[in-house]
């Protein structure tokens, strides 16, 4: 038996809470679709309490679409979609990605050509000070540009790198600065500075002062929204009409998350 499902808008352009829902259960199709219509507008959603097991965070992840294993490569999991998200070291090795330092703003995996759409991350342990996760609505920082700086940059393309050289695939993937979601029609900035390397087809320096000055105008108050994690929050986000960073913390404590993904 399920009651109706209840969404709480944060109040900001993005993000809301979720509440009235079992993600431990199969969910019928019109919970499903409501779901999928919150996700589209809020971009962010909260599901506080929700302790899943790795068989549940899958299956839901699923209904949003194929649930994929991360394409790094990660030690030996139970379950091979989930990808483990922490600093904590056993034996002397990470027993997941990121670490603790401050991971800068980016699109989940838009170094690939066809880059994750949703992502989705269980809290399983947390620190006490730092560790948050920030997201930018870059539909709200696009639509804030002026109409012809906003024609500008929608004829311009991106190329996007992973500062790691092993993780990109062997031919850079480019992306357009101004990004169409297929589903809302609503345009977006799809440029990272975790991520974008350089704007395709420029010079090297009105690149960097484009991006440089891009980033600044996304990074502003009025488009981020900031989640402070409790243990078993499940947030689901998409990745096409935002960016995110996660905020660093004391390497001495341990911040361990679960996550997975729906490749686009
Ligand atoms: C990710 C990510 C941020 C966090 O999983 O893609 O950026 O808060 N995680 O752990
Ligand atoms: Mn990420």
């Amino acid at each position: 038996m399920t009651g109706p499902i209840h969404i709480t808008p944060s109040g900001e352009t993005l993000g809301a809470r979720i509440t009235g829902i079992d993600l431990s259960q199969p969910l019928d199709p019109s919970s499903v679709a409501q779901l999928r219509q919150a996700l589209l507008e809020y971009c962010v959603l909260v599901f506080p309490n929700q302790p899943v097991s790795d068989e549940d965070q899958v299956r839901f992840t699923g209904y949003f679409g194929s649930a994929r294993a991360h394409v790094r490569k990660q030690r030996e999991r139970r379950v091979k979609e989930i990808f483990i998200i922490s600093n904590v070291k056993e034996n002397g090795e990470p027993i997941g990605a990121l670490g603790s330092a401050t991971v800068d703003f980016h699109s989940d995996l838009s170094y690939m050509p066809r880059p994750g759409t949703i992502s989705l991350l269980q809290a399983i342990e947390i620190p006490q000070e730092g560790g948050q996760t920030q997201w930018c609505d870059c539909r709200a920082a696009h639509d804030a540009l002026p109409a012809q700086e906003q024609r500008m940059l929608s004829t311009l393309r991106a190329v996007h790198r992973h500062p790691v050289p092993e993780q990109n695939p062997p031919e850079p993937a480019s992306h357009p600065v101004v990004r169409i979601h297929p589903e809302t029609g609503r345009p977006s900035l799809y440029v990272s500075p975790h991520l974008t390397s350089h704007v395709a087809n420029m010079d090297e320096a009105g690149s960097e002062a484009l991006l440089e000055g891009l980033y600044a105008h996304m990074d502003q108050p009025r488009f981020v929204w900031t989640h402070h994690w409790q243990v078993g929050d499940l947030l689901m986000w998409d990745n096409r009409p935002t960016m995110h960073r996660r905020l660093e913390f004391p390497d001495e404590q341990r911040r361990v998350m679960k996550r997975t993904q729906v490749f686009g």
